[in-house]
């Protein structure tokens, strides 16, 4: 059996291709949705029809939280579609979620797979800052966590801030502060090595398989809106976070640095990175990561059927 994962999402486009990889690729426990991207009831079909989808109905999915923690967000329809799958009118999922609250689940696997259990937290970071709330001694059991979010240079949603991290800044500097063995994929890492470019999207475009289907009708109005903003093709952050998790070995350069989330004002949501002191060092901050072996196994489970 594959390493064991609860991947946490508010799913939207490239979410559902961060669902597909680790599906394929860990042992996927459960996914926990919690709010951000598009409103909560479009992400939680999202996720229904895109575990249906890709064959995997037993995967089982977990309501979180409908908001951070604490402000306002805005959810990003012009980036992901309004349905957040790009408009795609897919059939209606037969699949239906857990009784059981995301987490409560998270807590409940922490304890079932202690000191195994991993996060891939694509998402704003409220359903894990809840749960350890709720038992700080979760920090203890979860073997690792990976975390989509922060910018240390341009923000995404602010000039300051990335839009996880954005969305709900407390739950981020909870999670940071809370002694989680803990690795950022930043955004702006993400926009360098995690982008597909036209003659890749051009490849997808032609294979003829179920999921290079699904990728394209998924993925098409965040590929425009990438390139709108002066990318070379679609920005797949969340896909791209979920393999350098399985493969450590495409992390090309990290940093194990001391990470602080502002919470006020104008800079809320930015990632304050202390590039200098090594003290009270809390993150590994991926910096340079290889973009092809991620295209490269993207390809070939896209191409799978
Ligand atoms: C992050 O925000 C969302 O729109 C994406 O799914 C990704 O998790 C990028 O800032």
């Amino acid at each position: 059996m594959g390493r064991k994962v609860i991947l946490d999402s508010d799913t939207a486009s490239d979410d559902t291709i961060a669902i597909l990889l680790s599906s394929r690729l860990f042992d996927l426990l459960g996914v926990t949705i919690v709010a951000g991207n598009v409103d909560y009831d479009s992400q939680v079909k999202n996720c229904l029809f895109s575990l249906e989808y890709f064959g995997c109905s037993d995967v089982p999915v977990f309501l979180g939280s409908k908001r951070p923690i604490m402000g306002q967000w805005r959810t990003v329809p012009e980036v992901h579609g309004k349905n957040g799958l790009g408009d795609w009118d897919y059939p209606e999922p037969k699949k239906i979620p857990e009784k059981e609250d995301a987490v409560d689940a998270i807590l409940r696997l922490s304890r079932e797979y202690d000191g195994e259990l991993e996060v891939l937290a694509i998402s704003p970071l409220t359903n894990l800052a809840l749960a350890y709330l709720k038992d700080p001694s979760i920090a203890t059991r979860v073997k690792k966590v990976w975390i989509m979010g922060g910018a240390f240079s341009r923000g995404n949603t602010t000039p300051f801030a990335e839009f996880n991290f954005w969305v709900d800044p407390e739950a981020a500097k909870i999670v940071l502060d809370a002694g989680f063995d803990v690795t950022i994929v930043p955004w702006e890492v993400t926009e360098e090595y995690g982008v597909i470019d036209t003659e890749t999207w051009k490849k997808i475009e032609t294979m003829g398989t179920k999921l290079s289907e699904f990728f394209v009708r998924a993925n098409r109005t965040l590929r425009d809106f990438s390139i709108s903003q002066g990318n070379p093709g679609s920005v797949h952050p969340d896909s791209l976070t979920v393999y350098l998790a399985y493969d450590n070995s495409s992390v090309i350069e990290s940093r194990r640095l001391r990470v602080d989330i502002e919470t006020c004002s104008k800079t809320r949501g930015g990632m304050i990175v202390d590039w200098y002191s090594k003290e009270n060092a809390n993150a590994e901050v991926v910096l340079k990561a290889d973009g092809k072996k991620f295209r490269d196994a993207l390809l070939s489970i896209l191409s799978s059927f």
